[in-house]
């Protein structure tokens, strides 16, 4: 069997998943759209062989137990798919930390997906892959089509899937990935979600996902950033109302999240289009045009609680190469 290596990039979420359905067959309990992001990615290898009495999973140079659990679950679904028995070994590696609230898991399980599959010799769509990707984390489904991606509800295995709404180049604006924290998470997005629907406004929340997937669908046609990034700020907030207000309650900020905030709100006033958003973490992504980038990046560079910058474009999807890492 082949050795075969994909690249993934991860992705932020406009319109989040936030709550499941069916936690086994991983569908949401509402669509999501994201862009895929430049320059946060994971490189993994995966090869099946009889020469693996074991799977051996090593992520950024280490094992770690329960991520390698994960990981294990995950070939055996591809294992299932291809009619094998073989174990396997995978490396894997992001260019920035694991669990600190930038995604890795929608990077991480898109490149396992992809690399899995192809090793194991299936030869699956870009909507099989999608959803292969989103049983092993759901945002991951939106890295597999990458660019301006929505991630189709549904209600059955092969009715929740993404796909690529845009392609990267459609509309040129700027990710900004602020580095506040990596710490680990105390709690991470499956635990988030798990809890979601304790929280006393979920079903507010929920009530009004459809409308705001029908508007941000809009703002992103015309292109109009302002809406735009009217409506990605109100949805961040609105999960972080959630986590909260969830039981037990979770806080993902840090004091330089909000220092972050703060900061968008001041540079608007004057003048410089700029919203924040964020995953089930500390780190803000914002989001600009290209003419305001160099302000906000040397506001940025003001701010004592900001770690890192991470300026990323949007970007196609998760793809193979011809580098292996082992
Ligand atoms: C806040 O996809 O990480 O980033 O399926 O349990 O792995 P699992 O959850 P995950 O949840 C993502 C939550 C989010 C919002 C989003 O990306 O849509």
């Amino acid at each position: 069997m082949k050795k075969a290596t994909s690249f993934s990039p991860t992705n932020i979420a406009f319109i989040k998943f936030w709550g499941k359905g069916d936690p086994e067959l991983n569908l949401p309990n509402n669509g999501s759209l994201s862009v895929s992001l430049s320059n946060l990615h994971t490189t993994t290898t995966v090869e099946f062989s009889d020469k693996y009495k074991e799977d051996e999973i090593v992520i950024n140079d280490t094992q770690d137990l329960v991520e390698s659990e994960r990981a294990i679950v995950h070939l055996d679904k591809i294992r299932k798919m291809a009619g094998i028995n073989t174990k396997a070994k995978v490396v894997s590696r992001n260019n920035f930390p694991t669990a600190s609230g930038l995604a890795s898991s929608a990077s991480g399980f898109s490149a396992l997906s992809l690399a899995g599959a192809s090793a194991a010799g299936l030869n699956l769509s870009e909507k099989e892959l999608s959803v292969l990707a989103r049983l092993g984390s759901g945002s991951a489904s939106r890295s597999i089509p990458g660019g301006f991606a929505e991630w189709l509800k549904g209600d059955s295995n092969d009715t929740s899937y993404a796909y690529q709404l845009y392609p990267p180049e459609y509309w040129d604006i700027k990710a900004i990935a602020v580095i506040i924290n990596m710490d680990k998470k105390e709690v991470g997005s499956t635990g988030g979600h798990k809890i979601a629907d304790t929280s006393p406004y979920y079903q507010v929340r929920q009530s009004r996902m459809e409308e705001k997937i029908r508007n941000i669908k809009e703002v992103m046609e015309k292109k109009d950033f302002q809406r735009f990034g009217e409506i990605v700020e109100e949805e961040a907030i609105d999960l972080h109302l959630i986590a909260l207000s969830s039981n037990p309650s979770i806080i993902y900020w840090e004091p330089g999240t909000i220092s972050v905030m703060k900061m968008c709100r001041r540079l608007r006033k004057e003048g410089v289009l700029v919203y924040f958003t964020y995953d089930a973490g500390p780190q803000p992504v914002l989001f600009c045009q290209p003419k305001d980038l160099d302000r906000i990046i040397s506001e940025l560079k003001e701010l004592t609680l900001v770690k890192e910058s991470i300026v990323n474009d949007p970007v196609g999807g998760a793809h193979l190469i011809d580098e292996h890492l082992f």
